[in-house]
């Protein structure tokens, strides 16, 4: 629904007259020296996800700047106000356990302050999900700016980045090929810039998709934070967000269904993270529209992936940028879009394209020369994981697609911090790792978790990949034969809590098959005993109950739900 009111009359604080709430607005805001005239103008809020403890948003400042500038230079007021910043590396127990909750401070501030369009301001793995998740909640028209990746560094001749070289290299600290005097030298060069993850990580991946969605202007997703083409990219979205506030056209007929499809369809041929999955379908969830796990399967059978970025392939994001970007991987895979649907940019994906210049590169391949023949997620079922699973099949081993092995059990991360590196623990390399209560209740959070470690004595032998399950999330950035999400988890009575060790488990990636073998009666016999066994007790008061109380399942994107659209 269109709101009825605009500027600064919007969103009025209750006294019981609104003529007042009016006056007395505007009294503060002159406090602080505005004239009746800007006071007039079309208002852009921008939401503003400086922190001191997010590296990959340090350049908001300068971007919010230039954001604010285009604003102006179209005649609109610009507002930045704060809502919650995410870092991976610094939100415990993880940024996923806070994504919702970020979501809920973006949906509420944007519907409690007078607006007529909100720029989005983020790049971290949360934070475009928990951005666009609660502007599509609050309605009103936004466009979203994204921080932009790193640029790479350089370790003793090797081209480095965060952070598929970050566990490459801690993989072979593990394996004793590097010292601990090693890494002061390896860390002051895998993230070399401010900037998001330079790899297809989750925030390259959403940045992407966002892209796709048609939430943000042509070009975005890819170009470096520090390159100064970012900051024009900011004043030309700051612009259109006054255009847009004029034309209130809200999230909603932006994001629609088909929008939604191409983002899955992106998400696959770009070989992105995994994480994505649970975020798009969250965001769609806001929107009333539902995401078929099945459904994205059979479009990856049909979806080649044909970006070559690490983890799955060679290159990082820059030269991504350098071969054209989103632009170009949508000249290639054109003929699979619902190229009709319009976009933040005032043009439909088809219109972008057609003025969109291409050139000789090797970074996007052709459709029938891809790197691989498929999406670059499969969509597994069978009796460990009746809701679904993931996998990352351009990030497998080749040689475990068809792989039948002896489950090795971990009741939680701290088992498995425990234990791992057991000299005796009794593992063999075509064994399979299961982690189990990592999921979004089990944890709590969801944890980047399902990337187990190789048993230390393995890794010591040059083992490594082996074949992981969990019902845990993995940064997007990893790599290897590792199953994800599995839903329902172990905590809320998921299939995976009866997994003993010992058992056979049969994972088959072209007949997107994870199955324990036993027979049914052995199974429910377990799942009986199961049953008579109490948790630990869940939390009793704050977000932490919250949370437990109401977060749905991987397949549902792990949003609350209460929060879904009714
Ligand atoms: Fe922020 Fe990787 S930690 S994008």
């Amino acid at each position: 629904m269109k709101r009825k009111t605009s500027g600064l009359s919007a969103n009025l604080t209750s006294y019981g007259d609104d003529a007042f709430s009016l006056y007395m607005r505007k009294i503060f805001l002159k406090s602080m020296g505005y004239s009746e005239d800007a006071l007039n103008r079309p208002i852009v809020g921008i939401t503003n996800t400086f922190s001191a403890y997010n590296s990959c948003h340090a350049t908001v400042p300068k971007l919010i700047e230039a954001i604010k500038r285009g604003v102006m230079l179209a005649g609109g007021l610009p507002f930045e106000f704060p809502v919650i910043s995410l870092h991976e590396s610094f939100a415990n127990p993880t940024s996923m356990y806070l994504r919702n909750l970020m979501s809920i401070d973006v949906e509420e501030m944007i519907r409690a302050q007078p607006m007529d369009a909100v720029v989005l301001v983020g790049g971290c793995d949360k934070t475009v999900p928990a951005l666009l998740m609660g502007a599509a909640s609050a309605g009103v028209p936004a466009i979203l700016e994204v921080t932009g990746p790193m640029l790479t560094g350089s370790y003793r001749g090797e081209r480095v980045g965060a952070c598929t070289d970050c566990r490459r290299y801690w993989a072979r600290y593990r394996a004793g090929e590097l010292a601990e005097e090693d890494l002061p030298e390896i860390t002051d060069q895998l993230g070399p810039t401010p900037g998001t993850c330079m790899v297809m990580g989750t925030a390259s991946t959403m940045a992407l998709t966002a892209e796709a969605l048609g939430m943000m202007l042509p070009g975005g997703a890819t170009i470096p934070a520090v390159h100064s083409e970012r900051l024009r990219h900011g004043e030309h979205t700051g612009a259109r967000a006054v255009k847009m506030a004029a034309d209130q056209i809200t999230p909603g007929e932006i994001m629609t269904a088909e929008a939604f499809e191409n983002a899955l369809r992106v998400l696959l041929a770009i070989g992105g993270s995994t994480n994505a999955i649970i975020h798009l379908t969250a965001m769609a969830g806001r929107l009333g529209i539902e995401i078929d796990l099945d459904n994205f399967d059979e479009m990856g059978r049909a979806t080649p992936m044909i970006v070559d970025l690490k983890p799955s392939g060679r290159h990082f994001m820059q030269e991504l940028h350098a071969a054209g970007g989103f632009a170009r991987i949508l000249q290639i895979l054109a003929p699979l879009m619902n190229m009709s649907c319009r976009t933040v940019s005032g043009q439909t994906l088809d219109q972008i394209i057609a003025t969109a210049p291409a050139w000789d590169q090797d970074v996007v391949r052709p459709l029938n020369d891809p790197l691989y023949a498929e999406g670059g997620i499969a969509v597994l079922r069978g009796n460990l994981a009746p809701g679904g699973a993931v996998i990352k099949q351009s990030a497998a081993s080749k040689k475990f697609a068809r792989h039948t092995g002896r489950a090795v059990v971990f009741d939680s991360v701290a088992d498995l911090a425990a234990r791992i590196d057991d000299p005796d623990l009794d593992v063999k390399e075509d064994d399979i790792l299961v982690m189990r209560n990592a999921g979004p209740v089990g944890a709590p959070g969801m944890p980047e978790a399902g990337y187990l470690p190789i048993p230390k004595k393995l890794a010591q032998k040059g083992v490594t990949d082996m074949v992981r399950i969990s019902d845990a999330r993995m940064s997007g950035t990893a790599f290897g034969t590792i199953v994800l999400h599995i839903a329902p988890e172990a905590a809320v009575g998921g299939p995976l809590a009866l997994v003993e060790s010992g058992d056979d488990i049969r994972l088959d990636i072209p007949g997107r098959r994870l199955e324990l073998i036993l027979p049914d009666a052995e199974l429910e016999k377990r799942a009986e005993a199961a049953a008579g066994k109490a948790g630990p007790p869940p939390p009793s008061r704050g977000y932490a109950k919250l949370l437990n109380d109401t977060i749905l399942q991987a397949d549902q994107g792990c949003d609350f739900a209460f929060l879904r659209h009714l």
